[in-house]
């Protein structure tokens, strides 16, 4: 098999893939927190508005996104099959399955969370996104205020950015392990950076949210 197929289909480089991926995933997530800062910036949302039509518009940045998107669909199929692979190992190598058994809860927590997030960025993307990139909506600011406004909406994305905590936590503690950094020398920094990731980030986010809807000082438009 070629080598590079045997590298994927590897449970190694499973982890491996979905160790990079998350990674990359979680930095945009800091790109994606910054940008959403300007909505808190009292304007109206017109800085909001520019820097979304500039990440709408330039070339370099809609590659860069079909990138994003394919890199969470990687770590999606790529997350089901190593779940698919050792569910199959253990079957083989207990004879019979148990569940109980043989998942630890935080291995099991992690796929809850999973289904979780997906559900999350599905609900989001139809929210948001679908609106700025498939409408070609130029005022998406409003319409984040608008749903801000929305206390169903504020508890769903606060229980939400828990739960993205709580994956991204675990996530990071993966990672590092799969990628041999997880010793004592590296124990502090990465314990620090994953700090950042985990709980700064969504709590940033949270942030966001609640002082939108607490203060809500835009004009709300009428949005499905
Ligand atoms: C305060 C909370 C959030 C707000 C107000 C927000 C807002 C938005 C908006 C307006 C868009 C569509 C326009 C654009 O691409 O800029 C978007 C896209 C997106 N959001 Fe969020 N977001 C929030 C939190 C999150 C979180 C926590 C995640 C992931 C766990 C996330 C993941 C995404 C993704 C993957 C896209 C598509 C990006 C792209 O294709 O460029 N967002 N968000």
């Amino acid at each position: 098999m070629n080598p590079f197929f045997r590298f994927i289909n590897s449970s190694v480089g499973k982890k491996i893939i979905m160790s990079f991926t998350g990674l990359f995933l979680s930095i945009f997530l800091v790109e994606h927190l910054a940008g959403n800062l300007l909505l808190l910036k009292g304007d109206n949302g017109e800085a909001f508005n520019a820097y979304a039509m500039f990440m709408g518009g330039n070339p370099v940045v809609r590659i860069m996104e079909i990138g994003l998107l394919s890199l969470i669909l990687v770590h999606i199929v790529n997350g089901i099959r190593l779940w698919w692979n050792n569910r199959s190992a253990r079957e083989k190598g207990y004879g019979s399955y148990k569940l109980q058994e043989n998942t630890t809860l935080q291995s099991r927590m992690m796929k809850l969370s999973a289904a979780l997030v997906l559900f999350f960025l599905i609900v989001h993307m139809r929210t948001f996104w679908v609106h700025a990139r498939i409408f070609g909506e130029h005022d998406i600011a409003s319409i984040v205020y608008a749903k801000f406004q929305q206390g169903i909406y504020v508890i769903f994305y606060l229980i939400a950015l828990v739960v993205v905590g709580y994956h991204l936590r675990h996530g990071f503690q993966s990672a590092f392990q799969t990628l041999g950094l997880r010793t004592k020398k590296y124990y502090s920094i990465i314990e620090f950076v994953s700090v950042l990731f985990w709980l700064a980030v969504p709590a940033g986010f949270a942030f966001i949210v609640v002082y939108l809807y607490f203060t809500g000082s835009s004009p709300v438009v009428s949005v499905q």
